[in-house]
């Protein structure tokens, strides 16, 4: 399938953000134009799952970043309590892991990708980080106890969710009863970076979705480029 960028779009963000797509690369930088995009996206098979490349987890880290999706005023729309086992799945980095670490009693960084959690452990050990437990998780799993975290963050990864009500379901079994979920993710929509619009999730469809499998949603926000969503957990009868 093939994905058209228009051309003639200003560029408005100087952040590099570069996400890969296998099995074809997709990339973005400032002094690349959309052309050049448009070529890359060339033979992008949208129908294949779309996992972040830990070859780019530099992107991920880039201090510009918190000009625009800044970890304190996101985690900042939630109410966090110091004695919080937490969940952050999707964790990559530890962008929004580390930050979380600092307000709560436990944090559990899940990822499906090795890679990210080695780069993880290595920030860990090196700010001496002990309340962080790395969990390498299967692609439609949550390797966590039933009822087990208050609260779960997932960050610009609901898109990459291959079964996305599978994994809702899973967020809502390792909650706590009354647990909640912070979900952020890009707008359905051209941002000039990020994943490719063809597999994003808008916030519409994705507060349905929670809203199916047993969430009742309590916040829904714009970002400049992404939503967010609170949810928390539905009792059931
Ligand atoms: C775009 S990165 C975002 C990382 C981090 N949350 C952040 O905002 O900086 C998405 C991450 O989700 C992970 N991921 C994708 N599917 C997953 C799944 N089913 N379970 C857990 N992690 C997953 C990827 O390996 C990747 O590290």
């Amino acid at each position: 399938m093939k994905v058209i960028l228009p051309v003639d779009q200003p560029v408005h963000i100087s952040a590099r953000y570069v996400a890969n797509a296998k099995p074809t690369e997709w990339t973005f930088t400032e002094t690349e134009n959309r052309q050049v995009i448009n070529q890359k996206y060339e033979n992008n098979d949208m129908s294949q799952p779309h996992v972040f490349d830990p070859k780019n987890i530099d992107v991920l880290e880039m201090e510009e970043r918190k000009t625009w999706q800044n970890p304190e005023e996101i985690l900042g729309t939630v109410e966090i309590k110091s004695d919080f086992v937490v969940a952050d799945l999707g964790c990559g980095s530890g962008f929004f892991t580390v930050p979380l670490s600092q307000k709560v009693k436990k944090v559990y960084g899940i990822d499906v990708q090795k890679k990210m959690l080695d780069f993880l452990e290595q920030k860990i050990q090196k700010l001496k980080i002990k309340n962080i437990e790395l969990l390498l998780s299967k692609k439609n799993e949550i390797p966590l106890e039933n009822e087990s975290v208050h609260l779960l963050v997932s960050m610009n990864t609901l898109h990459e969710f291959d079964d996305k009500e599978r994994m809702i379901e899973e967020m809502r079994k390792v909650l706590k009863r009354g647990g909640k979920a912070l979900i952020v993710d890009f707008k359905k929509e051209n941002t000039g970076f990020g994943p490719p619009v063809a597999i994003r999730i808008s916030k519409k469809q994705a507060t349905k979705l929670f809203e199916k499998k047993g969430f009742t949603t309590l916040e829904s926000q714009n970002l400049m480029y992404h939503y967010l969503l609170v949810f928390s957990k539905k009792n059931r009868k």
